[in-house]
């Protein structure tokens, strides 16, 4: 079995599920901005590493890839609310059309930080895609205009996705077992 079988209580969205969902929202998005001159692509790391890169592949537009590392988490399953700044934009987003890539809306905290950071930056436009969102958890209300899955309020690991920085790299998203929790 793989190593982390013994984990894992159940498997949410499988591999080609979330193949199926960025296809879908690649086509979304690539029609809605055929008409600019392209995209930036801002993704929210570490969590959004495996969904930016396939979300980047599956459009038909130019774009060009920014990365911000930004951590609300740390060790925890719960939201601090306190967005650090692990690292910054290296470049001006000004008059760019500006797309966020997360991979979970949870409490929305962090995204609700981001947009205010970004838009402070003058963009040419702002939007949100994020692979997850998770509505009976959100403490603030949040344009995100592209939605993969909307669930409830499991925590989930996978496809970026950490408990303390683990199961990052499984392809699929999953609930762990309670007991996992516990271990410390
Ligand atoms: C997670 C996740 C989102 C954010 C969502 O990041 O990747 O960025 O939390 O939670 P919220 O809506 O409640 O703010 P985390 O802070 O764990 O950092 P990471 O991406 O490096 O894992
Ligand atoms: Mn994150
Ligand atoms: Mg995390």
């Amino acid at each position: 079995a793989e190593w982390y079988a013994d984990d894992i209580e159940r498997v949410i969205f499988s591999a080609d599920d979330i193949a199926k969902k960025t296809a879908e929202l690649g086509r979304q998005v690539s029609a809605d901005y055929a008409d600019t001159d392209g995209l930036l692509l801002v993704g929210v790391f570490k969590g959004a590493v495996m969904f930016m890169a396939d979300f980047a592949r599956s459009l038909s537009v130019p774009v060009e890839l920014e990365f911000m590392a930004l951590s609300s988490y740390g060790q925890r399953a719960t939201s601090s609310g306190v967005v650090r700044i692990l690292k910054d934009l290296d470049r001006d987003i000004a008059g760019r059309h500006v797309l966020v890539v997360e991979d979970v809306v949870d409490s929305g905290l962090t995204l609700s930080w981001l947009l205010r950071y970004l838009n402070g930056r003058g963009p040419a436009s702002l939007e949100v895609v994020s692979l997850i969102r998770k509505p009976e958890s959100m403490q603030v209300e949040l344009p995100v205009k592209y939605v993969g899955f909307d669930m409830g309020q499991e925590f989930v690991v996978g496809y970026g996705m950490d408990y303390a920085e683990k199961y990052r790299e499984l392809p699929f998203l999953g609930v762990l077992k309670p007991e996992v929790y516990s271990r410390g």
